[in-house]
């Protein structure tokens, strides 16, 4: 029997397990499947830690979420084909969550039938090696710290790729009497009260590690960004400034001539991709982009097609994505999708490379990504959606940024799996300070 390893149970290896389980439902024979996961639950950077550092074993903590963070793109753009959030919730909800809320809706899906049983929690998968024929795996069991190895047909690399920070060097670190922190390690946003704040940094984190520090209090929060900035109205109390050049004492000093007193630099610089396990003939290489290189549909490593790597992209879209790269994985697997040959794979990739190399605004990201996930949609069984409906809402969301960042949040839109639309929230993000799932989903007593 065909035996599969999956690494990791985020939301790319639990779309992989869930592929098989439709496959199965409809009476195909699936191989034989074991996930590795080397935290003690499933959900991935969703399964929020407090823990920074290293975890209970010595072990990299691969969480970068942090108390308060709310969805930044519209919920609908993200919803599972098979599982909306109408039939999570039992009723439509607004259409930012907060994490806690879409960690529930996650786990909803596949906590209905006996997944959990194929994830062994707790195992750090060590190292891989392919022999010619198949893969030797060899796992950590992190409780009682024994070594095993197992051999395997398929290989999933579903390990994620915001877990390992980048973190540059700037001249006046060393003698900072403040704090530094990359935002992986970033955990509330109430440490920073009444401080001054620097951030550097012009994407997600950066936008939102510096309106979480706004929003709970910080005295002023400065945004270095190296190459092109954000650009938003910011709120009083912000501002951003070009690229950070030293630090003297507790001042930040910027390539700009700004100076700025700061409390704290938190380095929203990004992550690294990072398979340690992996030999090198196996291990993809690449920045953080919307195609990276060697991967047939973004998925099936070029050189070897028992190697499929999930969610390596950037990303707009999310988890219907990578359901859709699952599906695809899955047929691969099963032999439902035969994998053309070596010059047709160097013409669809490069194809692809090509377009992502032209794209030079956040609209064309959107059409690219859009027009990616459709071309997989199409080749699996993966059920209806509107991805028509997703593309203009991702517009439109990118546009509501621009005329507020304050209040994008505070946004509708519809389904494109049920067609319901999402209330508006009963209380504005901005003022909204408790992200539990009760508050969110209660109504506040007048
Ligand atoms: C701060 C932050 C906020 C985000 N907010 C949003 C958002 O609002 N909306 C959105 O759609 N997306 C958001 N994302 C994007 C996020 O990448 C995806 O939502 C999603 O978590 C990616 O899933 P994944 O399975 O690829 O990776 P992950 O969620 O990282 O899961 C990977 C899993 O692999 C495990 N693993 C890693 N290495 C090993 C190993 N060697 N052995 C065994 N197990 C291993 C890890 O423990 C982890 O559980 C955010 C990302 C970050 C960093
Ligand atoms: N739900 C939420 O609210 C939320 C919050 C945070 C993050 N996220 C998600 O987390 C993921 C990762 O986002 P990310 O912003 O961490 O990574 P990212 O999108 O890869 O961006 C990395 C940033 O680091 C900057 N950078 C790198 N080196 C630098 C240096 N030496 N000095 C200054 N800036 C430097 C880059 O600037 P250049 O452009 O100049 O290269 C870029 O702006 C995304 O998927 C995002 O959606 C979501």
């Amino acid at each position: 029997m065909t035996k599969v390893a999956i690494i990791g149970a985020g939301p790319c290896g639990l779309s992989m397990l869930r592929s098989f389980e439709q496959a199965e439902k409809k009476g195909e024979k699936i191989p034989e499947i074991v996930c590795f996961e080397k935290q003690d639950d499933w959900g991935g950077l969703w399964n929020y830690s407090w823990r920074t550092g290293s975890d209970q074993y010595g072990d990299p903590v691969p969480n970068s979420m942090y108390r308060y963070l709310w969805s930044n793109g519209p919920k609908e753009c993200l919803e599972f084909a098979d599982y909306s959030f109408d039939e999570h919730f039992g009723k439509p909800i607004p259409s930012f969550p907060p994490r806690e809320v879409l960690y529930d809706y996650i786990l909803g899906r596949v906590k209905k039938g006996n997944l959990k049983d194929k994830i062994k929690f707790n195992h750090n998968v060590n190292n891989v090696l392919y022999n010619g024929k198949n893969f030797e795996v060899t796992v950590l069991n992190k409780k009682n710290n024994k070594i095993s190895k197992d051999i395997f047909d398929y290989l999933v690399v579903s390990t994620g790729h915001f877990s390992v920070p980048f973190i540059p060097e700037y001249p006046g670190m060393n003698s900072f009497p403040g704090r530094i922190l990359h935002s992986h390690d970033f955990r509330d946003a109430e440490e920073f009260r009444g401080k001054n704040v620097v951030v550097l940094g012009s994407s997600y984190s950066a936008e939102d590690v510096a309106l979480q520090c706004h929003k709970y209090g910080a005295k002023s929060v400065t945004i270095g960004y190296r190459h092109n900035p954000m650009g938003f109205k910011w709120p009083k109390g912000m501002k951003e400034v070009f690229h950070l050049d030293r630090l003297e004492g507790s001042k930040a000093i910027f390539k700009d001539d700004h100076e700025q007193e700061t409390d704290a630099v938190i380095l929203c610089t990004g992550y690294l991709h990072h398979f340690p396990f992996l030999s090198e003939d196996l291990k993809l290489k690449t920045t953080n982009r919307l195609y990276p290189p060697m991967l047939y549909k973004g998925i099936v490593w070029k050189n070897n097609h028992k190697l499929l790597y999930l969610g390596m992209q950037d990303q707009f879209h999310t988890f219907n994505m990578f359901d859709c790269q699952a599906w695809f994985a899955r047929d691969v697997i099963m032999k439902k999708i035969k994998i053309p040959n070596n010059s047709e794979i160097e013409k669809d990739i490069n194809k692809w490379i090509a377009l992502q190399d032209k794209l030079e605004n956040p609209d064309q990201m959107i059409d690219f990504q859009t027009e990616y996930t459709k071309e997989l949609h199409s080749l699996s069984d993966y059920p209806k959606i509107d991805f028509e409906l997703i593309r203009k809402h991702f517009k439109e969301w990118e546009h509501h940024k621009v005329e507020d960042i304050m209040t994008y949040r505070n946004k509708s839109f519809s389904s494109p799996v049920t067609g319901s639309v999402g209330p508006v929230h009963h209380t504005p993000w901005e003022t909204a300070m408790d992200d539990s799932l009760k508050a969110f989903l209660d109504q506040p007593k007048k």
